[in-house]
């Protein structure tokens, strides 16, 4: 029997039970554990979706570190016409520290690709993608994702932080748009 829930005008059935997220989310932090021993890394959690995913992930990793909750913005520059984007609340200077992206979920990539971009400017050590979700069937860009819990197909999704037009990311397991 499967658990189906309504998040405003759509119903979602379980997808990912809270078990197989949280086996998940200890193999990629004993990973990190292991591939970072001996450095002090900056976790980067994207707001507002990886919010539930930072919370689980940190408390698995033993080695020294350091969190910020970060936010894409976007704008228009004043006198150009391409779009600005700054990484609002990096709160700790990263500069010579190797840096961790922690995002809810890769889908086309844009997203991660224009963090990476504006990243590199604040001159990190090195940086790393770490995502509890990935779509391998929607990216868009190459890009390099060296820690990854699930790859899912192309379906949307809500849970565990993630979001359908605001609502549903409260709950334990992962669910799958129904059609
Ligand atoms: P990308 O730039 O296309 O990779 O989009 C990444 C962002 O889109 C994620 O950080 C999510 O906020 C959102 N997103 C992508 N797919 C889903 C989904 O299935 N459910 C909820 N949010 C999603
Ligand atoms: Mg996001």
């Amino acid at each position: 029997m499967s658990k189906i829930i309504q998040v405003k005008d759509k119903k979602f059935a379980v997808s990912i039970p809270e078990e197989k997220i949280q086996a998940e989310v200890k193999r990629v932090a004993a990973a990190i554990n292991r591939d970072y021993a001996g450095q002090e890394p900056v976790f980067l959690a994207v707001l507002n979706g990886s919010f539930v995913f930072a919370a689980d992930l940190m408390r698995e990793i033993d080695i020294p570190c350091e969190i910020s909750f970060v936010r894409l913005a976007s704008y228009q520059g004043m006198g150009t016409t391409g779009e600005i984007r700054e990484i609002m609340g990096l709160n700790v200077d990263v500069t010579g520290r190797p840096v961790i992206i922690v995002e809810d979920i890769v889908d086309t990539g844009l997203t991660m690709a224009h963090m990476l971009d504006t990243l590199k400017k604040h001159n990190p050590s090195s940086i790393d993608i770490c995502t509890l979700l990935l779509k391998p069937g929607k990216l868009q860009v190459s890009l390099d994702v060296r820690y990854c819990c699930m790859e899912i197909p192309n379906d949307f999704i809500v849970g565990y932080g993630l979001d359908y037009d605001g609502y549903g990311r409260n709950t334990k397991d992962i669910y799958t748009l129904c059609d």
